[in-house]
């Protein structure tokens, strides 16, 4: 299915380890849209060699970096420029923690992996976007995505140090998103997306019942990894050129459902 709707677009995509990962999706779907882009994710994750099958599917080069280090974006950057000039869409998919690959509670944090946890999953997003920025790499209207999840609003058990990352994260969206709209007329979302299996999800304690609890509370169920990706297109495209600084629920009505019918009958016996 394909309507042209990044037809002519360029950008940058971080984040896609294999088949399942969101940022995978977002690059297929980029493709069949008329999207020209790089592919970019950690050096040891490129090690694993899959994301050279994407490259070769949707004709893209792959570009080395870890989204922490202001070295490996520069050059990243300064690739991307060489090859379009400038560009209209960034995504960022990225989201790593210790203390969640670890199983630390929350409660007992190691504050070395917190701050690795905030640094990769928040800070970069502030990185990235200053790179980009300071390069001056965006056209106008272009549109900056990173995904987001429920945890940053909810308390989520199991999710962790994740939870604070991704309300930084969102924050940085809206700060920087005010200043990038200002100056340049670049527009910067997050997208909160339902529990999805991926290898990242996956990792989170309890995932399996998260997922179930969020796909039998939520009226449409949870949102599958190709609806995100169609999301994400829309971001990317000219028809949401006014949608700014905003964290957008892709969750099938999950966040703003207290309980759902079904659940409440759950309890109806005494359930638990
Ligand atoms: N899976 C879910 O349930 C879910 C729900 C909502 C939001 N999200 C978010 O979606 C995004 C993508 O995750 P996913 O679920 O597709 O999982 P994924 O594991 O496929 O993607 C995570 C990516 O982060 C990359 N990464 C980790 N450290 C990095 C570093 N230092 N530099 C560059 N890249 C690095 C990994 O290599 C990987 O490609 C994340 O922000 C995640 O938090 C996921």
């Amino acid at each position: 299915m394909s309507n042209n709707l990044l037809k002519g677009k360029k950008g940058i995509i971080f984040g896609a380890l294999n088949s399942n990962s969101i940022a995978w999706k977002v690059a297929e779907r980029a493709y069949e849209e008329g999207a020209e882009f790089i592919l970019t994710n950690a050096p040891i994750a490129l090690r694993m060699g899959e994301l050279n099958e994407l490259a070769k599917k949707t004709n893209s080069d792959v570009v080395p970096a870890d989204v922490t280090s202001i070295e490996d974006l520069e050059n990243l950057f300064n690739k991307a420029q060489e090859k379009f000039g400038k560009i209209d869409f960034i995504l960022h998919s990225i989201g790593m923690s210790i203390n969640v690959r670890k199983k630390i509670h929350y409660t007992e944090a190691n504050y070395d992996f917190y701050d690795k946890a905030m640094d990769i999953s928040a800070i970069s997003f502030h990185k990235v976007m200053k790179i980009a920025k300071e390069k001056d790499i965006m056209n106008e209207w272009g549109s900056i995505l990173a995904l987001s999840f429920i945890a940053a609003q909810l308390s989520i058990p199991g999710y962790n140090d994740m939870s604070d990352a991704k309300s930084l994260l969102e924050s940085i969206a809206r700060t920087f998103g005010y200043y990038y709209g200002v100056d340049k007329k670049v527009r910067v979302n997050t997208i909160s997306q339902s529990p999805t299996k991926t290898t990242a999800g996956g990792g989170i304690k309890g995932f399996d019942s998260l997922y179930n609890f969020a796909d039998y509370n939520s009226p449409l169920g949870n949102a599958p990894t190709l609806d995100c990706a169609n999301y994400c297109i829309v971001m990317f495209s000219d028809l949401t050129k006014y949608v700014t600084m905003q964290n957008l629920y892709h969750d099938g009505g999950f966040s703003s459902t207290g309980v759902s019918d079904r659940t409440m009958e759950k309890f109806e016996k005494g359930f638990y």
